[in-house]
């Protein structure tokens, strides 16, 4: 993926708690009322899933998540090209995320932290792409918390949201071709993959998979295949 593209659900980790109080209440935000938009025109602010709440990122999170960007900088680097900006500075930070929460109060792609029992594990976001009614899901997770499925488990609630909704057809996941770990996902997860990336897409060399309403099958965890251990 190429730098200036966004970084899909950037911040998160830490063994740091966050506030407890309803996400969707939090100061800072403004009602969609005041955008002109239906509530229903919106992604959803939060998403629950069977271990993890994934929410927008919130200025208060700013310190947790620049935390997790640290500890994992080292796995996060050769995939997102975004930790280029890294530390990033705190004010910095809070804004990209005010600017995400205003961006999706317009109707546009949401930027959520996956959160276990409040702490940061990972992010997770939903991109609305040129193409209408397509999205694509970016994610990473901080480095203590892989190898427990929560990145699969993210992106199939976030998929499973997105595909019942009347405003998106088709859900994108790309990668590099080299990242295995990020492959798996939409592997395991029964997306297509795109023969032929496409052609008004800023990186061609990315592999790209996809599912739609009429594909898309939520996961048995008693189905998930065993993996190649060589
Ligand atoms: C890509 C990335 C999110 C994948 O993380 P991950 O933890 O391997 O992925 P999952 O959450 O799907 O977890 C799968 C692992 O959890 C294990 N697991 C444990 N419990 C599980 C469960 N209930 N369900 C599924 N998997 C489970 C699996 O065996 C697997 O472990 P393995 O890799 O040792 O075989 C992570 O490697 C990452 O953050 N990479 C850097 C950023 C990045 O590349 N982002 C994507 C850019 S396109």
């Amino acid at each position: 993926m190429k730098p200036h593209q966004d970084p899909m659900g950037a911040p998160a980790h830490g063994e740091q708690r966050t506030s407890s109080r309803n996400p969707t209440q939090r100061a800072g935000r403004v009602p969609a009322a005041q955008t002109g938009l239906d509530e229903t025109a919106l992604l959803p602010a939060s998403v629950s899933t069977p271990r993890l709440l994934l929410r927008c990122w919130e200025p208060a999170d700013v310190p947790a998540a620049a935390r997790a960007i640290a500890a994992s900088i080292e796995h996060l680097r050769p995939w997102l090209p975004w930790t280029s900006n890294e530390p990033l500075p705190e004010d910095e930070r809070r804004a990209l995320f005010k600017g995400w929460n205003h961006d999706r109060l317009q109707g546009g792609s949401a930027h959520y932290g996956i959160f276990l029992n409040g702490h940061v594990v990972g992010a997770i976001g939903l991109r609305r792409r040129g193409q209408p009614q397509e999205v694509e899901i970016g994610y990473w997770l901080h480095v203590d918390h892989t190898g427990n499925g929560y990145a699969r488990e993210a992106a199939a609630a976030v998929t499973a949201m997105a595909v019942q909704r009347a405003d998106v057809k088709t859900v994108i996941i790309r990668h590099d071709p080299d990242n295995l770990a990020s492959r798996l996902i939409p592997e395991e997860l029964g997306f297509t993959p795109l023969a032929t990336p496409p052609t008004t897409d800023d990186d061609e060399a990315d592999q790209f998979w996809y599912t739609t309403r009429e594909t898309w099958r939520p996961p048995d965890a008693a189905e998930r295949p065993p993996r190649q251990t060589s």
